[in-house]
Parts: C-alpha cells; structure tokens; sequence
C-alpha cells in the first residue's frame, strides 16, 4: 500500500489532510532513522535525531485527536511496574490515534507471570513474540539495562517509561518539544532553570536536563546539599560538554534573583517522586517552602526582567508545591506539556517501529 492509499485510508474524519500531503511523513521517518532502536536515556539520540523527532511530532500534531493510519496491525505493550497515569496512557492514545492496538498491564506483580517469579529477561522476550514495542517502566534502572544488553537481537525496541530514579526519557523528549514549540527552536538561547529539592531522584527533571545538554541550552539547577544530581547523570552531562550550574540551599528570594542573573526562560519542577506513605516524602513536601513559586513572584520577575518565565512542571502534584493560582495565567506550560505529549509520544512510537 503506497503512502497515500494509506494516508486516505487514516483519513475518515480528517479535515486537516491538506496540511499533511505537502510534507511526506514517510520520508520524515527515513531521515529520523531510528527504527529498531531502545530508548533508555535521551542522550542515546543525537541532536539530529532529537530535532528530527520533533519535526515529525509537528507534522503530527493535526492528528493528536482526529488519527492518522500510519501504525495499523501494529501492536504496543505498556508493562508498568510502577504506577502511572500520563505515561501509560498518553503512550497508548498515541498509538491507538496511529491506528496500532495496545496490550497493558499495569500490575504485572500481582496479574502477570512476574507474580509467579518470571524474570523480566523472560517476560520481555516473550512479549517481543506478541508486540512490535514496548513501554516499560521499572525501579531498578540497573536491572533493566543490563537485561536489555543481554537481549540483544531477541527483542524489540523497548522504550523507558522510567527507570529507578534516573531515567525518563520520553518525559524528557515532551518536555524538549513543549520548549521547542513554546519558544522556538533554537535551543541555544534557552536556559532553562531545574528546581527541586531532591535532584537526586528527579528522574523527569534530569532526562530534560539530557536533552537540552544534547541541544546546547543553559541548565541552572537549584537544589539541596546532601540530595544532588546522580552521579550517572553528572558523567553524561560532562561528555556532552553540557552548560550547567548547581546551586544548593537557596531561599525563595535567592531563587528568583536567580531566575533574573541567570535570564531563565524556563522554571522546569520535577516534582515529588516519593509514592504517598514512603519514608521522605513528607520532608521533601516540607522543603519544598522554599521552592514555592507564586503568581506574585513571578509578576515582579516579569517586571523587572520584561519576560514572562514558563513554568514546566511533570505533575502529578501535590498542595504546597507551587501556587496553582499559575493555572490559570500565562505563565502556566505545564497541562499544555500533556497536550504535546501525545503527537510527540506518536512521532517516538512511528519512528521506532517505522513505516514500511
Ligand atoms: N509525568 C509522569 O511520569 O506521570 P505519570 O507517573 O502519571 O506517568
């Protein structure tokens, strides 16, 4: 079946077609040239790869709700052995708005073999006989990255929907499109400032942090003694040669002078990964005081600097990390991440499958 066949085929409830014949989606795939491959960090893409991803995410995005037929009798599996909602989900509308079929288990300890002790070597290569790619997600990001090296050949391409507290990478990927999109594309003009006080388990924080060392923009981040970037994480952003600077134990004052020093474009908040009942979640709600951003604040910031500074954050929150008074005011980027997650969600799932 030939492009456009399949395009019409996609087509029943379209009216955006016309905007889509002139730029040729499958030549668009050939040129990102990443099908087959694992996703576990997002600086395993080059920034050639990255900006390719998300010129076909924008072709994509007239058909985040109507559908394109580009996947169909294509199969993803959603293996989630941490909870989730923006993720799984997100990653099946879009393959479900490309025309593929999902399979998900979202328990897999308590409704899967893994309840019965099967590895998770095993599990993945047998899902590989069923499915064309799989969302993974699962805390121990050394367990999953050597299993998938001894996989080699055997399996398909496996995507992190977050591993352990390091990795997240198609978190990072939607976080790059909405900067990408909101500001331009010239990521070397951006800073973008990181402000959490647990840098060492923001897993969303520090893949976008990946992807805009990978890209060439500023990261400013703002944290505390004692919970600081991973040390996996602070390698690969000194091989990128990436433009960063940590600081600690700033107050709200402090942080928002720095917002100003540093012309921060963007205020990315990883947020609290800390499940409800586990041990540090209510100190890291409790240090978060200091890292509580107003729509007040960022008024005189406005003022004084004539730029209105975007807030990013990964959600889900909770009360008492930042004003949600933000919703509703220019400043807010954080519910129209979700809405580009989902074309550049298709464009990860349409390159790493492929079109054939
Ligand atoms: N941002 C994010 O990863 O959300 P979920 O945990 O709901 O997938």
């Amino acid at each position: 079946m030939n492009r456009k066949e399949l395009v019409n085929r996609g087509n029943r409830s379209m009216a955006l077609i016309s905007g889509f014949a002139p730029k040729d989606i499958f030549k668009q795939v050939e040129r990102t040239a990443i099908k087959g491959r694992h996703l576990t960090f997002i600086d395993d893409l080059t920034s050639k790869e990255l900006e390719n991803l998300f010129i076909t995410a924008e072709m994509l995005e007239p058909f985040w709700r109507s559908g394109v037929t580009l996947l169909n009798g294509k199969i993803l599996c959603t293996l989630f052995f941490q909870p989730s909602t923006r993720t799984r989900f997100s990653h099946e509308t879009a393959m479900i708005r490309l025309g593929g079929s999902i399979l998900t288990e979202s328990n897999p300890l308590i409704s899967s073999s893994a309840a019965k002790n099967e590895s998770l070597h095993d599990s993945i290569r047998v899902i590989s006989q069923y499915a064309d790619v799989l969302v993974l997600r699962h805390p121990d990001h050394d367990r999953v990255i050597s299993d998938i090296e001894k996989l080699n050949s055997n399996a398909i391409p496996i995507i992190s929907g977050g591993y352990g507290n390091v990795t997240h990478p198609t978190q990072g990927l939607l976080d790059m499109y909405t900067a990408w999109r909101a500001l331009g594309n010239d990521f070397h003009e951006m800073t973008v400032m990181i402000a959490t006080p647990d840098l060492s388990r923001a897993r969303s924080g520090q893949s976008f942090a990946l992807g805009l060392a990978r890209m060439g923009a500023r990261i400013v981040y703002s944290g505390t003694e004692g919970l600081r970037t991973p040390d996996v994480i602070r390698s690969k952003l000194d091989e990128l040669g990436a433009n960063y600077t940590e600081y600690n134990d700033l107050s709200k004052k402090q942080q928002e002078q720095l917002i100003l020093d540093e012309k921060v474009d963007l205020l990315y908040l990883p947020g609290c990964s800390v499940k409800k009942g586990e041990a540090g979640r209510d100190d890291f709600i409790k240090k978060m005081e200091e890292y509580y951003f107003t729509v007040d604040g960022l008024d005189r910031i406005r003022e004084k600097s004539g730029k209105s500074v975007g807030v990013m954050h990964s959600l889900p929150r909770n009360e008492g990390e930042f004003d949600f008074k933000i919703d509703d005011t220019e400043y807010e980027l954080y519910f129209k991440q979700i809405s580009f997650s989902v074309p550049l969600r298709m464009s990860l799932l349409l390159n790493v499958v492929g079109v054939s």
